[in-house]
């Protein structure tokens, strides 16, 4: 495009002061000649200068004419695209009661691995109300796992339910109001804090963006920026720490307010501090709802109503934190691990 655009507008620039040379040469000429006088040169050039600036702007609308074709082009092939995983055609809008969660003999591969299970015959149980934890190694499918509830991904085999109604058989849209997702890598959008925060709920109020600050713990910090809601995050976020985009992320959910919670803890080191906030924003958001932490610092999931511990995509041990221990199986065992680390 670069190469097109230069020597399209060396060749505009070369005929703009062409025109200027031939009228001076030419009217030089036919002076000498006799042919014109001084004046009628002089009234010439004056009109070349009237006549240029009309043919400028038309080149340059050209110009935004081609860019703005080729950018709705563009634009048009990216709507077109149809998703992956659509809606049933008798799809209804999910009404969560109590939120329930069933995952019955969940089979799923990515596409990209060549048919490999992430997981196989999984099963999961999920009381409405309560807390869960899922715990593992790195790679065991714990995000993938959360993944296929919100339908990110269509599962291979099995079904997954809430409230005893297939995910499939729902709208994706009422399936995404009711599961508010503060995933590991947080996603932002190059805008400002009130903008990202409305992405939760795009009619609230500034009171109501500085309440859900003040729950996720991020309230002192934005209040410190001399912007307040009005500064911009850069790009993905990049102008905030890992822990002020989980905080504000679960800003957002709280917005939201829907009645599954899934918390996907970052894997990238925090300090303690840091760790503490998060982890008491996401308390205070998660009361009285069902929850799914993912955890990778287990010293946070203790309370926790049942500890599922995952291992290559399905249910290696289930019980809550004392019972595991007691096993002695392979929560005792990460449990150790991950202590000796910290
Ligand atoms: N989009 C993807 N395409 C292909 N393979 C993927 C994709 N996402 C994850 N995987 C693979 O699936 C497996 C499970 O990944 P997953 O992200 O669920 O792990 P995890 O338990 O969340 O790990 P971590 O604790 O590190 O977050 C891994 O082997 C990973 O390489
Ligand atoms: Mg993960």
């Amino acid at each position: 495009m670069y190469k097109q655009m230069a020597s399209y507008h060396a060749g505009i620039g070369f005929m703009r002061d062409a025109y200027y040379l031939i009228t001076v040469a030419g009217g030089a000429i036919l002076i000498a000649l006799g042919f014109a006088e001084v004046t009628d040169l002089l009234t010439f050039v004056l009109y070349v200068s009237v006549v240029l600036p009309p043919i400028d702007r038309l080149i340059n609308f050209t110009e935004q004419l081609q860019q703005g074709i080729a950018s709705f082009e563009r634009f048009t092939e990216v709507m077109d695209i149809k998703p992956e995983i659509e809606d049933n055609k008798d799809a209804k809008p999910l009404e969560v009661k109590d939120a329930t969660i069933k995952f019955s003999d969940v089979s799923f591969s990515y596409e990209s691995r060549s048919g490999e299970k992430v997981t196989s015959h999984l099963d999961l149980t999920i009381p409405g109300g309560s807390r869960v934890a899922l715990v593992g190694e790195s790679g065991a499918g714990k995000t993938t796992i959360v993944s296929l509830l919100a339908r990110f991904y269509e599962r291979d085999k099995g079904s997954i339910t809430i409230d005893g109604v297939d995910i499939k058989d729902v709208t994706q849209e009422s399936l995404h109001k009711a599961i508010g997702f503060v995933q590991q890598s947080v996603f932002l959008f190059d805008a400002s804090i009130r903008e990202n925060l409305r992405y939760g709920k795009s009619d609230a109020t500034d009171e109501e963006l500085w309440q859900a600050l003040k729950v996720a713990n991020l309230y002192e910090f934005v209040q410190s920026l001399p912007e307040g809601l009005d500064t911009e995050v850069g790009e993905r976020g990049t102008r905030l720490s890992g822990g002020q985009k989980q905080r504000l992320s679960i800003a957002r959910v709280f917005l939201k307010n829907p009645p599954i919670l899934i918390f996907d803890e970052a894997t990238s080191s925090l300090d303690t501090e840091s760790e503490a906030l998060i982890q008491d924003a996401f308390n205070n958001i998660s009361k009285g709802k069902t929850s799914i932490v993912i955890a990778h610092r287990l010293s946070t999931i203790a309370d926790c109503d049942k500890i599922f511990v995952i291992e290559k995509g399905s249910v290696k041990e289930a019980g809550t934190h004392q019972e595991l221990l007691a096993k002695n199986g392979a929560y005792a065992r990460l449990y150790n691990v991950k202590r000796d680390v910290l």
